[in-house]
């Protein structure tokens, strides 16, 4: 054997045995797909001994749900796992909710730092609540996250497809470090409260190359968010991208570096949205960069609302306590849905500052659109159409 072929023989060997990685597949852990058998002990016996892998550092073990559909009625995958360098849940098929689940959230990952969820489908089988929801006269259920993010740091989501949920799809809570990428969420448009992903108390959370096309929001930012960026997404049908509400209850914190760019939006109920309560709670949103935005057919493009007040009780003088500032648009293009394309309904004590419009181009039937203002101050350059109000 020469030298070169000796070393290649090596160097195979050693790959052969990095990509033996311990991998614990729920099918025997007593997982079956097909039937009606709930999969939720196997489950979390197989999440229990995957999380529960001490391998070589750099090596993650892996938790497999093979093809094939499996109903879970709902698990609660709790960390911290013994592997650091956190747990692959690799998922080649279908997983299932029954109609109703018991609890806030379907699928929960909490304390699982370096959790990696690849490919699969993930069906929260809404229909049947949304129908009880439609009907006035029944008293249904709260409804479910699908897939809840918590108490995590060094998440990544690649490749995976949410389905119907019965509430919020992916909610990204109290984490850092979080990347979505690649993932496809799709619900009907007239589904209630079926947001794409909700990020609260979270920092550096990535989401990229995605689609989203539900009921409710696409993207929504609650409280203590921060250091988010989301790059090429598509939005539609839903309610577009929303920072907010905030101000809802005291002592919130705000929102801090959200960075939204080539994002394509159609026919949503409203674009780029930063939403307060017209309550005078404090809070604030700043360092916000809007940029390469595409809107076609959209209804609110750009919008701010700090007079929030659904059933107009509890807000009393209806002026926000949320300052918003240093707020950037640049390159926004396409059509709006209604005249007003750009709306900046500000509080009255706590006006917009370090607003700024570059590069704006949004019409109304083929018309120049309008723009609104309150409150708010800042400025334009470049092309502005509509006119800016700042
Ligand atoms: C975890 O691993 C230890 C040994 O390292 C073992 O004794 C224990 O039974 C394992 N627990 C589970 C749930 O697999
Ligand atoms: C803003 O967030 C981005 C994305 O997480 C991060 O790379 C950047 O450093 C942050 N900027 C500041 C000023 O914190």
């Amino acid at each position: 054997m020469s030298t070169l072929a000796l070393s290649l023989a090596v160097l195979a060997a050693v790959f052969a045995a990095a990509a033996a990685v311990a991998e614990y597949n729920v099918v025997d852990y007593g997982a079956r797909p097909g039937g009606g058998a709930d999969s939720a002990d196997a489950f979390l016996a197989a999440w229990a001994a995957a999380c529960n892998h001490t391998g070589r550092r750099g090596s993650r073990p892996v938790m497999r749900v093979p093809a094939g559909r499996f109903l879970l009625s709902k698990a609660y995958f709790k960390g911290p796992c013994r592997s650091a360098a956190g747990v692959v849940v690799a998922i080649d098929g279908t997983v299932f909710a029954p109609p109703a689940v018991d609890s806030t959230a379907w699928i929960m990952f909490h304390y699982a730092d370096g959790l990696a969820i690849r490919g699969g489908t993930l069906d929260g089988q809404g229909r049947a609540h949304w129908a009880c929801r439609a009907d006035p006269g029944r008293k249904c259920p709260p409804g479910t996250t699908t897939l809840d993010i918590s108490q995590s740091k060094g998440v990544s989501i690649k490749k995976v497809t949410l389905l119907d949920s019965k509430n919020v799809h992916m909610s990204i809570f109290d984490s850092t470090g979080v990347t979505v990428q690649g993932v496809r969420i799709v619900a009907p448009a007239d589904s209630p409260n079926t947001d794409g992903i909700h990020v609260q108390l979270s920092s550096h959370v990535n989401i990229l190359s995605t689609t989203i096309g539900t009921g409710d929001d696409c993207v929504s930012m609650g409280p203590g968010t921060s250091d988010v960026l989301i790059r090429n997404i598509k939005c539609g049908p839903g309610h577009g991208i929303s920072i907010g509400s905030l101000g809802g209850e005291a002592g919130e914190e705000g929102v801090r570096n959200v960075t939204v760019e080539a994002a394509v939006l159609t026919g949503t109920q409203n674009g780029l949205r930063i939403k307060t309560w017209g309550k005078p709670n404090r809070g604030s949103v700043t360092g916000v960069v809007f940029s390469r935005v595409t809107m076609r057919g959209v209804h609110n493009p750009i919008v701010v609302d700090q007079n929030y007040c659904p059933g107009h009780d509890q807000c009393p003088g209806k002026s926000s306590g949320v300052r918003i500032s240093d707020v950037s648009y640049t390159d926004i293009e396409g059509t709006s849905a209604t005249p007003v394309a750009v709306k900046f309904d500000c509080s009255g004590s706590n006006p917009c500052t370090g607003f700024r419009l570059s590069n704006i181009r949004l019409t109304y039937e083929d018309k120049t659109a309008q723009s609104l203002c309150r409150n708010a101050d800042g400025s334009a350059s470049g092309v502005v159409s509509p006119r800016s109000c700042l």
